[in-house]
């Protein structure tokens, strides 16, 4: 894949794509970036690439020229690749965006600076715009670079197992059961017990149900959405009935089968 990003700092970039797993898709051919610094594209004396909004008020806005300018040099007139701006105002990333993403073999990315870019960039030249969340950063540099991390994973050849991206938080709409390490006891802290059984399809159904119990303590919306079969909704309704009969009676709470382990 090969991304071309738009950016008055491209600088910040380099360090994050040379390290670890973007560093070794890139080695590898999988992810080709380009860094475009947007400011080489303003034509006066002193390089602007933003001005006062019309109307006034406070913040300055990024000018429309040197961006479509740029935009137009690398990918031609209109772009025949999408065309994406990092922006608050923009639809949610989710990890289905991500894969989305990951399906394209060329895209743009536009990190915006300043209190926005004029409005003629997005009704002309951008074809979709990002937000990684519902705060407000300095810039889109961040926000593309996360993008970036999340679809370079996806990218078939970069993780060393092809099935790692699937068995991911989100990928099956749950939040990842979770993991343990060597030693099997760390200050009295042990790993649970059928995770050292060797026993693969017990293990597969304990990883299933913290899955599930995980996602329904953390992001219950998240289930709303998962695909569930009738054996996880069996075990999430004894989880209901454990939280309700700890509710009516608190003190029910420790003869009834614990939030640990229900009954089966
Ligand atoms: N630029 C500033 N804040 C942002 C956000 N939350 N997502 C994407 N781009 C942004």
């Amino acid at each position: 894949m090969r991304v071309e990003v738009f950016t008055l700092f491209p600088e910040v970039f380099e360090p994050y794509l040379s390290l670890s797993i973007m560093a070794r898709a890139r080695q590898k051919g999988l992810l080709e970036v380009r860094l475009h610094n947007i400011r080489d594209w303003a034509t006066d004396r002193h390089k602007t690439v933003d001005d006062e909004p019309y109307g006034g008020g406070g913040g300055m806005v990024m000018k429309p020229e040197p961006i479509f300018a740029a935009v137009e040099a690398v990918l031609g007139r209109p772009p025949q690749v999408p065309v994406i701006l990092l922006t608050p105002q923009g639809r949610p990333f989710t990890q289905e965006v991500a894969w989305e993403l990951a399906q394209q073999p060329h895209l743009a990315l536009i990190a915006g600076r300043y209190e926005g870019v004029d409005e003629r960039v997005r009704q002309h030249l951008v074809t979709d715009e990002i937000s990684i969340g519902d705060y407000v950063l300095t810039g889109g540099e961040l926000p593309a670079l996360v993008v970036l991390d999340a679809v370079t994973r996806l990218l078939p050849g970069v993780l060393g197992d092809p099935d790692a991206p699937r068995k991911d938080s989100f990928s099956d709409g749950l939040l990842e059961h979770p993991h343990y390490t060597r030693p099997a006891v760390f200050r009295g802290w042990k790993v649970p017990e059928v995770l050292l059984s060797g026993h693969h399809a017990e293990i597969a159904r304990w990883r299933r149900r913290e899955a599930l119990r995980r996602t329904w303590e953390r992001r219950p919306d998240l289930l709303a959405r998962a695909s569930l079969t009738e054996e996880d909704r069996a075990f999430l309704a004894q989880l209901e009935a454990a939280r309700r009969a700890s509710e009516s009676d608190p003190s029910a709470a420790a003869s009834s089968p614990t939030p640990e382990e229900p009954a089966a």
